[in-house]
């Protein structure tokens, strides 16, 4: 009995152990399946030259060693002299082979860039990983070991790749009490009750991941700050963290409170021009320093949803920023001062998070338009700012919607870095439960033509400093990770992590390139799963933008928790928070008129863009209920009436979450059943989700049209007071303060 019993157990072990949890991300390493191409592999890889001389290479050699000695099933040789088939890493400092390779071929590697290339000694090929840093062969050896994972051809290599913008980071909106505001995936993987003892393996494998796909910066803390991270408990930790990360090339940036001097400070005012809160952040940010010598710097929310800022004291973002600017700049800190700011004097309530106070004396401006307060407040700020602060944009003029035009400030503050600041949780893209790959909307936003210096002045060109000469360029992107066992929760969430380093270094990558190398480093390299899973991923995001808020509608969702639709909501703390303010559907039509005739927000971009959407006929659809106010019998492109294209699009959309279930089911063989069926389950979750998003958005907007669903479509199956009664009031991402 026993004997079973240890048996059992044995087996339940080994069968665990192997698992396909999701916690190794892309970087499995599992040995090649092909034997033709393993021993292909193996014939030109047996042995590595690698002296790891510092703390950095250190790190690249073991993952080398890990990846190839799983990736190949066999042991690899250290060895201390170059000779064939073998790979050869490192720097000039570190090889003279590779000193004399990069000094006859005057690369521009840059502090970060790499080399890798087949070179020839004694008649026998060799592979080089070189670079000028030592961070650029960790990168390297990440990108050599994802040729092998996507079973790429490695005879002839000869990859040079130098990041294209400087500060690639991820943005936590992580509490101390390990809340995650926006967070669907766990609890914030910073343990900080345990730092600075204990160190989680998890915050290695982060890091790794981070280096993996180039991402080397990670804001610690939630934008909506708490001021107490800056005091020296707190800084002991954050030095653990920097000291875990600094050998991947990872620096730590903190959130700023605005109001730190007083609450942590004992001062009476936070007003940035005043000299003892000057001085005050100047000795708070070298004591930084002393914990952290490579502190990357701070992002600040000023002046937004209850964050106090230089607005309080009669100041300018300007000033505000210029004051942390310069307790910074002997440092080589930096400044991210984010753009995402409201009116101040439309009304503020307590709508969704304590933290967000009212201001009863502020008046209502229900006619002014949300979506033109970042570049009204920040346009006139142009060349205002010190050299080390960079503006932070979100992708567009509201917030992270399943889809907006670009925001009008890239291309409109020529003499300022912006950042450009992506959404990787999914707040209002389904949360962790809906499948949508976000690579297609991240390049939407880069490549769109801003026209800020002529045609071709893409948004990628506005931030990686191609238009003007920045001594700084950066992106952020919102972190989607949580302590769940595989990061993300949903499986496919892992993907827009992904995408966004891969991007963030490279944003000329196409979604299609990202999408198969992630599935094939993630999940397998059979052809057949790789191109069908490709296609729901690529499809994704279109999908979930006809079942959510098509034809270029938006922020139409639940209030507080984002979750679901609420398309009736005319009841929230502010004007703007409501989505009534936002889609404006009356028996006339629906849309936010947003030409000269309405808000004119069209005016803030450049006149080649303008053109083209201030008129319902040039606009692109996907756009048209964003600029214009339209009849419901507006004939659309298709030739149906705004109506039926409105049905239409929202039950297509319903349409391909169903062919996306039935397009996955059928990839079960080809992959583990545990991811499979996750996935599965998730898919489910989503159709019905679909189905309720297009079933309320419908009912209640045809309150406004009168008119018909058309008789083919499959009837909604509950009334709009069914939808409407729905609530959620433990939906996830609260940040802890309800
Ligand atoms: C959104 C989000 C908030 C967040 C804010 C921000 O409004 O709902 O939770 O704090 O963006 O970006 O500052």
């Amino acid at each position: 009995m026993k004997g079973t019993f240890l048996l059992f157990s044995l087996l339940f072990f080994v069968l665990t152990a192997f698992a396909e949890d999701g916690y190794d991300l892309w970087l499995r390493y599992n040995k090649i399946s092909d034997p033709v191409l393993l021993q292909q592999y193996r014939t030109k890889i047996s042995s590595i030259q690698f002296p790891a001389t510092s703390p950095t290479l250190t790190v690249a050699k073991k993952e080398l060693l890990n990846g190839l000695e799983g990736l190949l099933g066999s042991s690899i040789t250290d060895k201390k002299t170059i000779s064939g088939q073998s790979i050869t890493a490192g720097t000039s400092s570190t090889s003279t082979f590779i000193q004399s390779f990069l000094s006859e071929g005057k690369f521009s590697l840059g502090k970060e860039g790499f080399i890798i290339a087949t070179k020839k000694i004694d008649q026998k090929n060799v592979i080089l990983i070189a670079a000028d840093s030592d961070v650029g062969v960790l990168y390297g050896v990440f990108q050599f070991l994802r040729l092998l994972q996507t079973h790429k051809n490695i005879s002839q290599l000869n990859i040079v790749s130098v990041p294209k913008i400087q500060n690639r980071i991820l943005d936590h909106w992580d509490n101390l009490n390990r809340t995650v505001e926006r967070g669907y995936a766990g609890a914030s993987i910073w343990n900080w009750h345990l730092l600075p003892g204990y160190i989680d393996k998890r915050y290695i494998d982060y890091a790794r991941a981070n280096a993996s796909i180039g991402i080397n910066g990670t804001v610690l803390t939630n934008v909506n700050a708490n001021a107490m991270v800056l005091t020296k408990p707190y800084l002991e930790k954050v030095a653990e963290l920097a000291n875990v990360f600094r050998p991947y090339g990872i620096k730590v940036y903190l959130t700023a409170r605005f109001s730190a001097p007083i609450e942590i400070g004992g001062l009476k005012t936070a007003d940035p021009l005043d000299t003892q809160v000057q001085n005050w952040w100047k000795q708070k940010v070298d004591e930084i320093y002393s914990y952290v010598p490579d502190f990357g710097g701070f992002v600040v929310k000023a002046n937004s949803e209850g964050q106090p800022g230089p607005q309080n004291y009669g100041r300018t973002h300007a000033d505000g920023a210029n004051m942390f600017a310069d307790a910074l700049v002997s440092h080589d800190g930096i400044v991210m001062w984010r753009a995402f700011v409201y009116d101040a004097r439309v009304q503020k309530s307590t709508e969704n998070f304590g933290e967000r106070k009212s201001d009863p004396n502020a008046p209502s401006i229900a006619s002014s338009d949300r979506a033109k307060q970042a570049y009204d407040e920040f346009k006139p700020l142009d060349g205002k700012f010190r050299k080390n602060v960079l503006v932070q944009v979100k992708n567009g003029p509201i917030d992270f919607q399943p889809r907006e035009p670009f925001s009008p400030l890239f291309g409109a503050m020529p003499q300022t870095p912006l950042v450009m600041e992506f959404q990787l949780t999914q707040e209002y893209l389904g949360q962790a439960t809906n499948l949508v790959y976000e690579a297609p909307l991240f390049k939407e936003c880069l490549d769109a033509d801003t026209y800020a210096k002529g045609m071709g002045s893409t948004v990628a060109k506005v931030i990686d400093g191609s238009l003007e000469t920045y001594p700084v360029t950066a992106i952020a992107g919102v972190a989607n990770i949580g302590n769940e066992r595989n990061w993300t929760f949903h499986p496919f969430g892992q993907a827009n992590w992904y995408a966004y380093g891969r991007l963030a270094w490279d944003h000329e990558l196409s979604s299609e390139q990202i999408a198969d190398e992630w599935l094939r480093q993630t999940f397998t390299n059979d052809l057949h799963f790789v191109d069908e899973a490709k296609k729901i991923m690529l499809m994704s995001r279109e999908t979930m933008v006809n079942y959510m808020t098509p034809l270029g509608l938006h922020h139409i969702m639940g209030t507080g928790f984002h979750y679901g639709p609420a398309p009736w909501v005319d009841n929230a703390g502010r004007v703007d928070w409501n989505p009534v303010y936002y889609h404006r559907a009356d028996s006339a039509g629906i849309g936010f008129d947003r030409t000269i005739k309405g808000s004119n927000a069209i005016s803030q971009y450049e006149e080649d863009v303008r053109k083209q959407w201030a008129n319902e006929k040039t606009c692109d659809e996907k756009y048209l209920l964003w600029f214009h106010h339209v009849s419901w019998k507006y004939k659309m492109r298709s030739g149906k009436t705004l109506w039926d294209e409105l049905c239409y699009k929202y039950y297509s959309g319903v349409d391909s979450v169903r062919w996306m279930q039935r397009t996955w089911n059928k990839l079960k063989e080809y992959i583990d059943e545990e991811r499979f069926e996750q996935v599965k389950m998730l898919l489910a979750v989503q159709e019905k989700e679909a189905v309720w998003w297009r079933n309320a958005c419908l009912l209640y907007f045809q309150t406004y049209s009168k008119m018909p669903i058309p008789p083919s479509y499959e009837k909604p199956d509950h009334d709009l007071d069914y939808y409407k009664a729905l609530t959620f009031p433990y939906a996830p991402g609260n940040n802890g303060n309800l």
